[in-house]
């Protein structure tokens, strides 16, 4: 049977997004946790173009859908190095829901309603507001998604292709606050040699640092670049900046290895992001196809 992957995960243009990540109340019956899932396909959580895209932590999908758990499916494991001084936590919840659209009243709208439908057999442990901040930019300035893959391309990246799980994509979520008072009073140069790439035009530098956000992240494998498809969102407050990082992939191994690049982790190179931007969060989610979501809450 042919698998469609959930559309939100590819819709383009929306500006507002809504992220909530929740957790299943102890003693919950598989029943009850099905009845809840199912309000959310009710008119109103995904009325006036809006995008909804739902993912199990791994212990939920393993309790909702045993069959079509990929071998691959783990929960996220903390990255610690330096001491303890530097990494990123493991806070993996039972359930993720991205919420996008047009705006950011339709999209508190919906978050609300899907709050509201799983209101009894969950809490809701995190809830992030995010916007597309100018022109696609990361609240550093810097143009991200530059070199993501086509939308045409990125269910070739991000769909598991056959086997368990077909249709579905693994992902990681990261929400990291950026010390923007010590990014901004770094000269232009010292900014681009950061990422690597130009502030304005997301150029490649040709000099870039080996401690560079993209000589780090990108890692070549018998000759192919590991790719990965993002979505994530800028988010901020007067107080508080950050991005929350969205990443979907058919195999969650090459998330790992990127971070691990991040963090030195085998040559004690860091990337220089990670001296400016700190992770609060790190979890892993399967978001499955449509044909698997509707057999995991028909039970
Ligand atoms: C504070 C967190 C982060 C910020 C602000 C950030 C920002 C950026 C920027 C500005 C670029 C260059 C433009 C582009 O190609 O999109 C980029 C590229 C990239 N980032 Fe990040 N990023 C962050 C975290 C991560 C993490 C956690 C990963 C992987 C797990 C990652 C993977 C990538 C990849 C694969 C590229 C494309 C590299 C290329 O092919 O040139 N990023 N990021």
């Amino acid at each position: 049977m042919s698998r469609t992957a959930q559309p939100g995960i590819f819709a383009q243009g929306t500006r507002s997004h809504h992220y909530l990540e929740l957790t299943v109340r102890p003693d919950v019956e598989v029943t009850a946790l099905r009845q809840a899932l199912r309000r959310l396909r009710e008119p109103g959580v995904t009325a006036g173009g809006l995008n909804l895209v739902v993912a199990f932590g791994p212990s939920l999908y393993r309790r909702l859908h045993p069959e079509d758990v990929p071998a691959a499916l783990r929960d996220f494991e903390a990255i610690s190095v330096a001491g303890g001084t530097r990494g990123v936590p493991s806070v993996q919840r039972d359930l993720w829901l991205w919420l996008h659209g047009t705006g950011a009243d339709v999209v508190l709208d919906g978050a609300r309603l899907a709050a509201a439908a799983l209101a009894p057999v969950a809490e809701v442990a995190l809830e992030q507001p995010a916007h597309v901040y100018r022109d696609g930019r990361d609240m550093t300035g810097f143009i991200d998604g530059t070199e993501n893959p086509p939308v045409e391309e990125a269910p070739e990246v991000a769909v598991v292709p056959h086997g368990p799980g077909a249709g579905g994509s693994h992902m990681v979520v990261i929400r990291w606050v950026h010390d923007l008072a010590a990014f901004d009073a770094l000269s232009l140069d010292e900014q681009q040699q950061v990422i690597g790439r130009t502030k304005l035009a997301s150029e490649e530098l040709e000099d870039k640092a080996p401690t560079a956000h993209i000589a780090r992240v990108v890692i070549e494998e018998d000759g192919e670049e590991l790719e990965i498809y993002r979505r994530s969102t800028p988010f901020g407050t007067v107080g508080e900046q950050g991005l929350y990082f969205v990443a979907f992939s058919a195999d969650p191994s090459r998330f790992t290895k990127m971070l691990h690049r991040m963090y030195g982790v085998g040559d004690q190179v860091f990337d220089r992001l990670t001296d400016f931007s700190r992770p609060t969060t790190g979890g892993h989610y399967f978001a499955p196809s449509l044909q698997a979501l509707a057999h995991a809450l028909a039970g």
